[in-house]
This record gives structure tokens, sequence and C-alpha cells, in this order.
């Protein structure tokens, strides 16, 4: 039987294509309803590719209950194909040799021209790719509820924080709650850094909780800004306690509270929600932090495996985190901005516009800042030790300030 040389050529080309087709297991932990949307954006993306999609969600904001799961997964031999990484913690798990190296689809995508140094700085480790960023969050944001500021005769969004306190005052005359807060670690955390940033300013942000100075620790301005922080607290409802952050944001998406202090992921909550920005919502930078631009970019290693299909899979996962459909795609469902140079920001909203153009102005003036609340600043465990000592003060009304700032440079100083 003469077989047809056409028609093997395309059963060879089928056979090696599905070959290459694998699965790709994904470790995140964007499970609230802007999160899982985003996320739906990559799988998308990889099923069209004929890859198949093996969804490791973790639910718990911030990500520690996810990381949790990753060591053990890892510890016991049995990695995932990519895991939501970031940071300083890119460079801890590299240095245990199991991340897989990224440089083959970084040098032919051009990695190192269309991404910021100080984003492609952090994806590598001794010079070589080994995570791929999706994004740049904004972390120092409040949102507001214009319904709930028209109520209170609020007449704008706070700049500074004696404003904002002024704010929150004339809120809860109103009857209503000026700060929707989850009250978990790193929500507290979140907050805590956008008023040390607002009280300090970038340099001492940079002195106190990057660098971990001591004397930066113990400062009359490290005080200020737990009075401040404590203050904040006296505005948060008694419900707030363990609260998830998303449903925070929905008090002030149904007007029952008047701010969030949080991270722009929290405009993906808004977006999810059908909302408008500047109609049904508001943000601006967190009190007194207009000059400074804390950031936070999401990104995904690789783990190294041995099957030729997984491995085709996690490059082309890489490849498509990194092109510019889904760069536009995520971070418009996901409420970041872009981590890729130059892309078009005109299906972007004004918050997201005023971000990208605060990244660019803050990277000159010096306001442009790691997050540490949010593992781009410095050790996981440093992380964690300081996170706990600064809810540990949040939660204890009757801790001194005194106290406080003692319990918060000890955490560090043990590092
Ligand atoms: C951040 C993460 C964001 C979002 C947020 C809430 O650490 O970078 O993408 O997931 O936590 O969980």
């Amino acid at each position: 039987m003469k077989l047809n040389p056409l028609l093997c050529a395309a059963a060879v080309a089928f056979t090696m294509s599905s070959a290459i087709a694998g699965e790709v297991e994904v470790l995140h932990y964007w499970t609230s309803g802007g999160e899982a949307k985003s996320a739906g954006e990559l799988r998308s993306m990889m099923q069209s590719k004929g890859h198949t999609w093996k969804d490791f969600a973790v639910a718990g904001g911030g990500g520690d209950n996810a990381m949790t799961v990753l060591k053990s997964r890892v510890v016991s031999g049995n990695p995932p194909s990519a895991a939501q990484i970031k940071g300083p913690a890119i460079q801890e798990w590299a240095a245990e040799g199991v991340l897989a190296n990224l440089d083959t689809v970084a040098k032919a995508e051009n990695w190192d021209k269309v991404l910021p140094a100080v984003v492609a700085n952090v994806m590598k480790h001794k010079g070589n790719y080994v995570a791929a960023p999706v994004n740049v969050h904004r972390v120092n944001w409040i949102w507001a509820s214009p319904e709930v500021l028209k109520k209170a005769g609020v007449a704008g969004m706070p700049k500074t924080l004696d404003e904002f306190f002024a704010a929150a005052d004339k809120i809860k005359a109103a009857g209503l709650i000026p700060v929707a807060h989850g009250g978990q670690n790193w929500q507290d955390f979140t907050t805590f850094e956008s008023v040390v940033l607002g009280v300090g300013g970038p340099k001492f942000y940079q002195d106190a909780l990057v660098k971990l100075d001591q004397k930066a620790l113990t400062s009359d301005t490290m005080k200020k800004s737990l009075e401040a922080f404590r203050k904040i607290k006296g505005y948060t409802d008694a419900s707030a306690p363990g609260r998830d952050w998303n449903l925070a944001t929905a008090m002030v998406m149904q007007g029952k509270a008047g701010f969030q202090f949080m991270g722009d992921w929290a405009k993906g909550e808004f977006m999810a929600a059908g909302k408008v920005p500047g109609k049904d919502f508001l943000c601006a930078a967190a009190p007194g932090t207009a000059n400074a631009f804390t950031f936070n970019v999401d990104s995904f290693a690789m783990y190294k495996l041995k099957d030729a299909g997984a491995q085709k899979a996690q490059a082309d996962l890489a490849a498509a985190i990194m092109s510019p459909p889904f760069q536009e795609v995520f971070n418009l469902n996901k409420g970041s901005i872009p981590v890729r140079l130059n892309m078009p920001m005109d299906k972007f909203d004004d918050c997201a516009k005023l971000s990208s153009k605060d990244f660019v102005d803050t990277a000159k003036t010096g306001g442009l800042v790691p997050s540490v609340a949010h593992g781009m600043a410095i050790s996981p465990a440093a992380e964690g030790a300081i996170k706990d000592a600064v809810s540990q003060f949040w939660n204890n009304d009757r801790m001194s300030i005194d106290d406080g700032v003692k319990s918060i440079a000890s955490a560090a100083r043990n590092q």
C-alpha cells in the first residue's frame, strides 16, 4: 500500500506538536473574584497553545498559605511546574538549585530590553533568568466610596494623614465605617508600610524597613508612624479581625465603609464587579505618599522537570506571561500595570495611568521603593518576624508606642 507522503508529514507534525504539548501545574494564590478572572486569562492562553493547565490554587491573601504548601511539595520531590514566587524568595529557591533556567526564552524574547532593570534583576539568580514577571502592583493606595464621602460631607480624597483623619471623623459621625480592614497580619503590614512611607517618606522607609537600620527603627519618626497606625485602628469595625481583604473591598463597594488601605489588586475586585473608577470608586495615593511608589511585582518561577513536554509547557508559560497581549489583558483584570516597558495604556483607566506615570517618575526621584509587606524587600524570615511584631502591636491596644517600637526593632535585629 502506497502512503501519501503529505499525509505522513501531517501525521508526524501532529504527533510532534501533541508530544510537545504538555501539562503545566501552576501554584498561585489568586482566588478572589478579580484575581481568579486574571488567572483565567493565563489558563486560556496556555490551553490555546495545546497545553493542559492544572490549577493549583491555594487560598489566602498575601500568599503565606501558598508558600507553606509549596515548600511541602518541593521537599517531597513533587514540585509544580510553576509557582507564584517573588522578590528575595526567588533567590532562596534558586540557591537550592531547583529552579529551571529561563534564559533561552528570555534571550529569544529580549527580556533584558523590555523589562525595567529594577525588575529584571529580581528575576535573575547569578545572571540567569529563573522567573517571569507578570505585573507591577502599587501598594501605597487608598480606595474610597464616593457615596460614603458624599454622605459624610467629605469634599475629596485626603492627601495627608491629617486630612485623612478629619475625613474619617466625618464618616464616623455619619454612622458609617471609616476604614474597611481585614485583621490578618499581611493586611496590617500592608497598612503599616504605607503609614511609615507617609510619615517618614521614601528614604526613611528604605532605612527603617528595607535596610532594617536600628537607628531608624527606634527613631521618633517610627514612634510617630506607630501613633498614626494605631489611630487608624480606631476607625475600623469590630468585625475586622480575620476578614479577607476582598470582603473589606466589598464594604467600600457597597457603601458601608469609606476607605481601604490596599494594593491595587483591590481595583481588580471593583472591575470584576463592573464598577467604574472615578464614578463607583476612587483611588488615591495613601496619605502623604503621592511622591512615592511601593512596588510589588508578581512573578512565576519554574521548577526543574524532566519531561520534555512539561519543559516545553514551562517555556511557553514564560513566553506567554511576558507577551504584549497577555500583559494587557491580565493587568486590565488584575488592577496592576504591565511590567513590560512601552505597553500602550489607552485601554487602562486613570488609576492605572497614574500608576504607570508614577512608576517612571519615582524611579528618577528615589520615590520608588520595594514593598516589604509583599515580599519584595527583605528575606521571607525577616518579613515574617516584622509582620508578626506589627500585628501584635495592632492587636494589642494596651501595648505602648515605645514597646511597639522596641518589639519591631527587635524582630528586625534578630535577622
Ligand atoms: C499580593 C500579591 C497580589 C495579590 C495580593 C492579595 O502579595 O502580589 O497579586 O494576590 O497579595 O492576595
